[in-house]
């Protein structure tokens, strides 16, 4: 990481060589938006992405660009606000249910994070809930797939690829383990199901009235577990660290979830009134950002700040170094919420969940489901760090990890206060998906101006 923040003291775009191949680094978060949002049609996902498609299917997360708009406008129904509101209560549930189940002591907050993720996503895209041994194989197979396909993009020569390596023999199983399960997810859904699965088997193109075949349907399945699962719990943890570091704040956060609820369940109107846990939150997205390197390839002459890319260029970015450039962010490496309060940060600096039409479609979902996970949690537990716990991020994977994490829990006694609902919700700084993506491949209207 530290490596990548240097990168910007030697211009807006630096040339690299991995093995013989250049590629770009765009060190400017202006450049990144500009390449988002106003010149996207010039650009496809990249090399790491191309290995991602032919392993793992051309679902939204690896599609190319001529599939990705037809099936985002099949996807995108299923992310409407009054579905994630019907999703939330059912999070809300599973978030109790998971939590209250825990034992005082050692968390294994990883753990924990990715199981309930992997829940979250599976019960409520896809109304299905998985036995405890799929979901065990969903937890280890998702960081194993991840790893693996931006290493096998990375190899020096694709021969690589067919030696029985560990590396390799371990990819391979979780491919195989991941599609046997998503296999089940589809076959069990009935086309009269409400979910993702019954939506995509029954959606048409509006434009040439095309439906999705099994297998394209598959491949969406993986790509919403690829994107939704691992990503959550990883800034879940992060979070879970932070609070655990900051005790003053963790009982900032368990009053204010006490005055909002009453003391009682979590509704799901009361996630945009936690406006303290929502600075929590930001603030883990930008210190933490999970996706902290992501690329794109060059399909159309484009100049940026001088340098000329061909098609064929492959290009670097990494969100992590942006959102701690010291220009724009007062103390970068210092993990504070108040930065949030004023909401004054330039929305082309800040885009944990990047923009254009390639943006996160789970936003909202992620993040009401990150905020009643992590009520549920402060709510029921005191996050203690264990004594010598060091955390050192570990970015071996798509994202970056809490590595050496040691937390422990203790119960806390329930707070118990009138319900407090001031009449007009307070908005989180980060809510940027509460009006549907434009679904232009090019401009999105307004971006790049405003602040929060
Ligand atoms: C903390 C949580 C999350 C973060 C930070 C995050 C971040 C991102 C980012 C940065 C991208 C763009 C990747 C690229 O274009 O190279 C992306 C795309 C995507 N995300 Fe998320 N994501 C999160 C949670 C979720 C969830 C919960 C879901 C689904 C349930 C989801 C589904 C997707 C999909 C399907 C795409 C591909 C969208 C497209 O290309 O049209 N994500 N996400």
């Amino acid at each position: 990481m530290p490596f990548l923040q240097s990168l910007a003291d030697l211009g807006p775009v630096v040339r690299m060589y991995l093995w013989r191949q250049p590629v770009y680094v765009l060190t400017s978060a202006q450049l990144v938006h500009r390449m988002l949002v106003r010149d996207s049609a010039k650009f496809e996902k990249g090399f790491v992405f191309d290995k991602a498609r032919a392993l793992l299917g051309n679902g939204l997360f690896t599609a190319d660009a001529q599939t990705h708009l037809k099936h985002r406008r099949l996807v995108q129904p299923a992310f409407h606000r009054d579905r994630v509101a019907e999703y939330t209560e059912l999070i809300i549930e599973q978030a109790d249910d998971a939590v209250s189940s825990w034992s005082p002591g050692s968390l294994d907050a990883r753990l924990r994070m990715g199981e309930l993720s992997t829940d979250v996503v599976t019960t409520a895209l896809f109304s299905t809930a998985l036995t405890a041994e799929q979901k065990a194989i969903v937890v280890r197979a998702l960081p194993a797939v991840l790893t693996g396909f931006i290493q096998r993009a990375l190899y020096p020569h694709p021969v690589l690829e067919k030696v029985p390596l560990p590396t390799n023999r371990r990819f391979d199983a979780a491919v195989h383990d991941l599609r046997a399960v998503v296999d089940d997810i589809v076959a069990r859904c009935a086309p009269e199901d409400s979910n993702v699965v019954s939506l995509l088997l029954a959606a048409r193109d509006e434009h040439t009235g095309e439906g999705m075949d099994a297998v394209q349907v598959r491949d969406e399945v993986v790509s919403l577990l690829l994107a939704g699962a691992e990503t959550s719990a990883t800034t879940l943890t992060w979070l879970l660290y932070e609070l655990a570091r900051h005790p003053e704040l963790q009982d900032e956060i368990r009053q204010e979830v006490a005055s909002v609820t009453g003391g009682g369940s979590l509704q799901v109107d009361d996630v945009a009134r936690l406006t303290r846990l929502g600075h929590a939150l930001t603030e883990t997205l930008r210190l933490h950002t999970p996706n902290w390197i992501l690329m794109r390839r060059v399909i159309e002459p484009v100049e940026f700040d001088g340098t000329r890319l061909e098609p064929g260029a492959e290009i670097l970015f990494s969100l992590s170094a942006l959102h701690r450039d010291h220009a724009v962010f007062a103390d970068p490496a210092k993990f504070d919420p108040d930065r949030w309060r004023e909401g004054t940060v330039p929305r082309t600096s800040f885009m944990p969940f990047i923009t254009g039409n390639r943006k996160c479609i789970g936003e909202s979902f992620a993040w009401n489901e990150m905020v009643v996970i992590a009520a549920s949690v402060v709510a029921r537990w005191q996050l203690v760090l264990e004594p010598g716990c060091r955390v050192r991020e570990n970015a071996t994977s798509a994202t970056v990890q809490a590595g050496g994490l040691k937390i422990s829990v203790a119960p806390v006694a329930p707070v118990s206060v009138p319900r407090n609902i001031s009449s007009v919700a307070p908005k989180c700084p980060m809510r940027t998906s509460d009006v549907d993506i434009q679904l232009q491949p090019t401009l999105v209207p307004g971006e790049g101006q405003g602040s929060r």
